[in-house]
């Protein structure tokens, strides 16, 4: 495998309505993002994500874009925009921005214009369809729940396509043109400095035409779309002339959101001239979902957690560069997800840091997460704010769920739990704004926050440090960035070792990851501790005594054999 810049390095997302909001009128914004740089310098991260910051009317949070050659005034202007990429720079960090091109908003005037002349030129931008009888052109269901299908405004007769929300019009990549369109406007933004690109929802762009019925799956009879990308065959070709004609001529650095992708095609995503740099590892993420809804889904243990974690890596590994998380925008968080009810806590949360942190491929922190912010409870419906949580309750009710059983799911899986604002400090707002949040503080920040964090050098924040730090060490950077990850005690209930072996040295990472204490065997004598989240390491020749959810990193001595 060829060595990129950006293997040693640690990418941060910043979600932008809810990071920092420098003018009081509840939305974080640009200015805002700029004022806390040498924040997240100081805690050592490289490359910042920032989710959508286009013109849009955020019917999907940003994810829903009018115009994408313009920021959202909400967010700032072109000039925050050119400032924050030169105040990056300046302290050797790359701003990546969200692409979302499987659709754009309803908004956008590609839409409008398709809408005034559906059969003009505008109208093949999108997948437009004369809907005779009422049949529709296919039975999907859209994933914010509903018929992919909706009126074209100001026809009758006419549909058009929208495999998310119905302010998300699917574009038409079958059609040359638009696609040239998207490679323009991507090449503008990585001429202007850009460094690349998450790419959102990309799986979708290639559907299974001509459309039809799947068999239906609930008595809304409709279908789940993933029977549709199983089907469709070819996104390959759009993502290499993607690759060859905006990504490749500019080295961009890009990551993808692909879900459902082919096992074969692995390599042509991430392997050497893939289609991306990398791609996000969801095997954990989806572990237990149900395409029935969250009323079917079953909780992830850490047995469950360590195979994800470990088949993931044993796939990839003569292929490419896997991007590791806990959670992101879309997803609970991390530790409300991957430690077992009841037993979270400080220690739990840097157990579970240092085990997704520590694997092969790139590690990624969602804004909060190393200050251990945490899910947010939910006391009525009228407080959740995210389009997929709305669906969501819609169909635990349908289903025979009771309110309270139904608000429950939503704490457990919605997206807001994501997205609540960075909690700064245990002043009013968490000092996220001094205005109104735009979505209610978790109440927890007057204990989670980073200006307390940051004094206690115990906290989960000094703990993230301590990691990325670790990471970066050049005693330990080749071995934790390009050792092969070999698993250690995988049948082990509860437990979740591995080594990272390079010709420089040979690391252990191991856990408990139970409330109960416990002695471990040791591939080897450890020489040294080079982290552990309890004060101290009962160390036994080839063995280890842990404590209730203790995590080590050991160097092991370089001889030995696993
Ligand atoms: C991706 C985004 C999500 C958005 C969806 C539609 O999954 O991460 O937030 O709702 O795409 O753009
Ligand atoms: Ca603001």
């Amino acid at each position: 495998m060829n060595r990129q810049w950006w293997h040693d390095k640690v990418a941060y997302q910043i979600y932008p309505k809810s990071f920092c909001d420098s003018n009081g009128d509840g939305i974080g914004d640009l200015p805002g993002i700029i004022s806390r740089l040498d924040d997240l310098k100081d805690l050592g991260v490289d490359i910042l994500w920032l989710s959508p910051i286009y013109c849009s009317p955020l019917a999907d949070q940003g994810y829903d874009i009018s115009d994408y050659y313009n920021i959202d005034p909400r967010f700032g202007t072109m000039e925050d925009m050119d400032r924050l990429l030169e105040e990056a720079r300046k302290r050797n960090m790359y701003i990546i921005m969200d692409l979302v091109v499987n659709h754009c908003s309803d908004e956008h005037e590609w839409f409008k214009k398709a809408c005034q002349d559906p059969d003009g030129e505008y109208g093949k931008y999108f997948y437009i369809r004369t809907v005779k009888d009422g049949k529709l052109p296919c039975n999907w269901r859209s994933y914010f729940g509903g018929p992919v299908w909706d009126k074209l405004p100001g026809h009758e007769d006419r549909y058009y396509l929208h495999v998310f929300h119905k302010k998300q019009p699917d574009l038409n990549w079958e059609n040359p043109r638009l696609r040239e369109e998207i490679y323009r406007m991507i090449n503008w933004w990585l001429d202007k400095g850009l460094s690349g690109f998450r790419i959102d929802a990309i799986i979708n762009i290639k559907k299974a035409l001509p459309f039809h019925d799947y068999p239906a799956d609930r008595p809304d009879g409709l279908c789940s779309i993933h029977n549709m990308l199983h089907e469709a065959k070819g996104v390959g070709d759009f993502l290499g002339e993607m690759r060859d004609k905006t990504f490749k001529p500019h080295q961009a650095f890009t990551v993808g959101e692909v879900f459902n992708e082919k096992p074969e095609e692995l390599p042509d995503f991430i392997g050497e001239n893939g289609y991306f740099s990398t791609m996000f590892d969801f095997a954990e993420t989806i572990f237990g979902h149900s395409h029935n809804g969250w009323h079917e889904c079953i909780d992830i243990t850490p047995d469950d957690y360590r195979s994800c974690v470990f088949e993931t890596q044993e796939k990839v590994k003569h292929i490419g560069f896997i991007s590791n998380i806990i959670e992101n925008h879309d997803e609970p968080r991390g530790v409300c997800r991957y430690i077992p009810e009841g037993e979270l806590s400080d220690t739990a949360k840097k157990m579970l840091a240092t085990l997704y942190f520590l694997v092969r491929g790139l590690p990624w922190i969602y804004q909060g997460q190393e200050l251990g912010m945490e899910n947010i409870p939910v006391s009525s419906i009228e407080e959740v704010d995210d389009i997929s949580s709305l669906d969501s309750y819609k169909v635990s009710l349908a289903a025979g769920l009771t309110e309270a059983e139904a608000l429950r799911l939503i704490e457990k899986n919605g997206r807001d739990n994501a997205r609540t604002p960075y909690q700064w400090s245990s002043a009013p707002g968490a000092g996220f704004t001094t205005g109104t949040p735009w979505l209610r503080v978790n109440p927890n920040y007057k204990t989670i926050n980073l200006e307390d964090e940051k004094k206690d050098p115990d906290s989960v924040y000094h703990y993230y440090k301590k990691l990325i730090a670790l990471r970066k060490d050049p005693a330990w950077k080749e071995t934790l960035v390009y050792g092969e990850l070999v698993p250690w005690l995988a049948d082990t209930h509860n437990v979740m070792a591995y080594t990272r072996e390079s010709v420089e040295g040979k690391i252990l990472v191991i856990a408990n990851y139970q409330t109960g204490p416990r002695c471990l065997p040791l591939p080897a004598p450890a020489e040294r501790v080079l982290l552990n989240n309890y004060e101290t390491a009962d160390l036994r020749g080839q063995e280890v005594f842990l404590q209730g959810y203790q995590v080590l990193v050991l160097a092991l001595s370089p001889d030995s054999q696993t």
